[in-house]
């Protein structure tokens, strides 16, 4: 399966939830290319229902099992039924050596990584750990209605052509403001691997229309 090029993360929005989970799955399993990060509490639940939907942790933690409260390992992400985790995001940022271990534990158990980059600066630093991919979000531009992609198409631009010289095999998603074909079109032009979003999906009336006309723009 290749990494998708759809990644709805649903944050802690109550929408995302018990039944709501399960509706935002079935939404996404209707798109071929589409992932969920689900609330983690949610995430060994909707492997359990299935749907071949890939499934993403929020965040991992660079521990091993045993001592660490509160806290969670890639391995136990990875058997609740994550294929890939989101690091770094906007609302979860981490000191560089957390990162570092994060990303390492991750690696180590097989997770794809999406690393989440709020400046172009950002983006070549994280560019120097190979992870899978990194998706660009300016933080202003999260959660509103304008995406990053008619706000900001340079940082869009930028960023692949940074990753693409720093490493060429890492992909670039971008993120902040998505909601609709017309901009999963754009962040494909500007030479994006896809698409990182949210409160398009999530909070829409009917979620499986708002990933129809996503995924209409790939
Ligand atoms: O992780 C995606 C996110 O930060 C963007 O949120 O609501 O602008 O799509 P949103």
């Amino acid at each position: 399966m290749g990494f998708p090029r759809i990644v709805v993360n649903a944050k802690l929005y109550a929408e995302a939830t018990g039944p709501g989970a399960r509706r935002l799955l079935d939404a996404c399993a209707t798109q071929p290319g589409t992932a969920l990060a689900p609330p983690l509490t949610e995430l060994a639940n909707l492997a359990r229902y299935g749907r071949s939907v890939p499934l993403f942790a929020q965040h991992v933690d660079g521990l091993a099992a045993g001592v660490g409260t509160g806290f969670v390992t890639a391995a136990m992400a990875k058997q609740a039924g994550a294929m890939g985790t989101l690091l770094n995001h906007a609302e979860h940022k981490l000191k560089p050596a957390d990162l570092k271990a994060s990303l390492a534990s991750a690696q180590a158990a097989g997770l794809w990584t999406l690393l989440c980059a709020d400046s172009l600066a950002e983006t070549r630093k994280l560019a120097k750990f190979k992870p899978t991919a990194i998706a660009i979000e300016p933080p202003e531009l999260i959660g509103g209605n304008v995406s990053v992609t008619s706000a900001d198409p340079a940082i869009v631009a930028d960023a692949v052509a940074a990753v693409r010289d720093m490493a060429p095999d890492t992909l670039v998603l971008c993120g902040a403001g998505v909601k609709t074909g017309r901009d999963v079109k754009a962040a494909r032009k500007l030479g994006a691997h896809g698409v990182l979003l949210a409160s398009g999906v999530v909070k829409a009336r009917d979620p499986l229309a708002a990933l129809r006309d996503l995924a209409s723009g790939l």
